[in-house]
């Protein structure tokens, strides 16, 4: 049967979902390890749930697409088991609908839950179906949104605590602080909100996590991932027991991910999966250039995900020509989440003395824009508004300053 999968063209770029989309699926919290399967009758409803499983969100379900709609998924099940979940899209009218319906229960699994993508806007069609052991009637067109929503009602257990969320920091290019606004967003994080916050240096030759917090750990990643003729019976034993210490951590963190400006496989996983991406630029034009590329990759492997958070750091550093942030932000169409000026003197004696920023000058407004970033980062606010006067506050701040 597999030969009626649909073959979907996922080389073209994704189409993206509107802004407000963005947001509702930004809510729905990761599905779970569930099978499903949907048989669709158009072409529109089979690509809307096609994209929506190539979602980070989906990467744990099994999701398989098939045209051919009811008649399809009964004799699909004749001879193989109802996964958890089936998308059922049907175009024929209630009287038939109600009929065929049974065919499928003769095949279908108790536990196997069913949503029907009907055609036609009818409460009393959506009463029986309901009454009749269907799980939800939804009206095409459907969005990816609706959709992971139904499938979170279903599977998702609204008393479990939501697992990490995470935040990756990545430069623009190299030298424009993200690490350091990485640390110190986490510090914030961990201080103002109470929470366990788990700093990953994922700068593996040339990381500054201890420095900056003034540690030594006995083993880095790197050292791990280095040397793996060392990775035996033993070593692999104390490095699961240094994991196992760290779960306890795990259990509702955020997870602050610090990456190099480098461009690999496992920057760009670590990117495509994070929770909110921040891109620390400096007001030049190779940043401009580069958080340009990157806000463009990220919309093609994110295509379900709000925008990536911009930050512009060392505004104003003496003698550079700089691009303004208004003039930087227009082209990206992106208000920056912060905007930070160059201060050698505060950023200096932090790191000298392997100290925040907020340790350093708690008083320094630097440090309250960290505070606000630090809301926004875990959605716990938001410092842009629609519209220009988010930006023109922001930048009304810093003339202040
Ligand atoms: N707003 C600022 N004003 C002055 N100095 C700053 C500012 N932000 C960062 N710095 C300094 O810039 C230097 C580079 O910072 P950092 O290592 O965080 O950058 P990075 O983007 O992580 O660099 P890399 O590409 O090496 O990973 C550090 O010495 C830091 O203290
Ligand atoms: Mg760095």
């Amino acid at each position: 049967m597999s030969d009626t999968a649909i073959d979907t063209d996922f080389d073209q770029p994704a189409s993206q979902v509107s802004a407000d989309e963005a947001m509702r699926i930004q809510q729905v919290r990761p599905i779970p390890r569930i099978s499903v399967q949907a048989f669709c009758e158009t072409q529109a409803v089979a690509s809307t749930i096609e994209r929506m499983s190539e979602d980070r969100r989906m990467s744990k379900a099994q999701t398989r697409v098939y045209m051919g709609g009811l008649a399809a998924a009964v004799e699909f099940y004749q001879s193989a088991p109802t996964p958890n979940l089936i998308f059922l899209e049907v175009t024929c009218g209630p009287d038939e609908l109600m009929s065929r319906l049974n065919d499928l229960a003769e095949v279908c699994d108790p536990s196997t839950r069913v949503v029907v993508v009907g055609h036609h806007n009818d409460v009393a069609l959506y009463r029986d179906l309901i009454r009749s052991g269907i799980s939800e009637y939804m009206v095409a067109p459907v969005a990816i949104a609706e959709l992971m929503n139904v499938i979170s009602t279903l599977f998702v257990d609204p008393d479990a605590d939501p697992l990490g969320r995470s935040v990756a920091f990545i430069g623009a290019k190299g030298g424009t602080g993200s690490s350091t606004l990485a640390h110190n967003v986490s510090w914030t994080i961990s201080t103002l909100f109470n929470s366990e916050v788990v700093v990953a240096d994922m700068d593996l030759p040339f990381g500054t996590a201890n420095i900056n917090f003034d540690q030594d750990p006995a083993q880095g990643i790197a050292e791990a991932v280095m040397s793996p003729e060392r990775l035996d019976e033993v070593y692999l034993d104390r490095l699961l027991a240094n994991c196992a210490e760290h779960l306890a951590l795990l259990a509702a963190p955020f997870v602050v991910l610090d990456v190099p400006h480098v461009w690999n496989g496992w920057t760009k996983t670590t990117l495509t999966h994070a929770d909110e991406v921040v891109i620390v630029a400096a007001p030049e034009l190779a940043s401009l250039r580069n958080t340009k590329n990157l806000i463009d990759t990220l919309r093609t492997l994110r295509p379900n995900d709000t925008p990536p958070r911009l930050v512009l750091n060392q505004v104003g550093m003496p003698k550079r020509p700089e691009i303004s942030p208004g003039d930087f932000a227009d082209p990206l169409e992106l208000q920056p989440a912060a905007v930070i000026p160059f201060d050698a003197q505060l950023f200096g004696s932090a790191a000298n003395s392997g100290r925040m920023l907020a340790e350093t000058d708690a008083g320094n407004p630097i440090v309250s824009t960290l505070s606000e970033l630090a809301h926004v980062v875990t959605g716990r606010g938001h410092i842009a508004p629609k519209g220009k006067s988010g930006l023109k506050a922001i930048l009304a701040r810093l003339k202040k300053k």
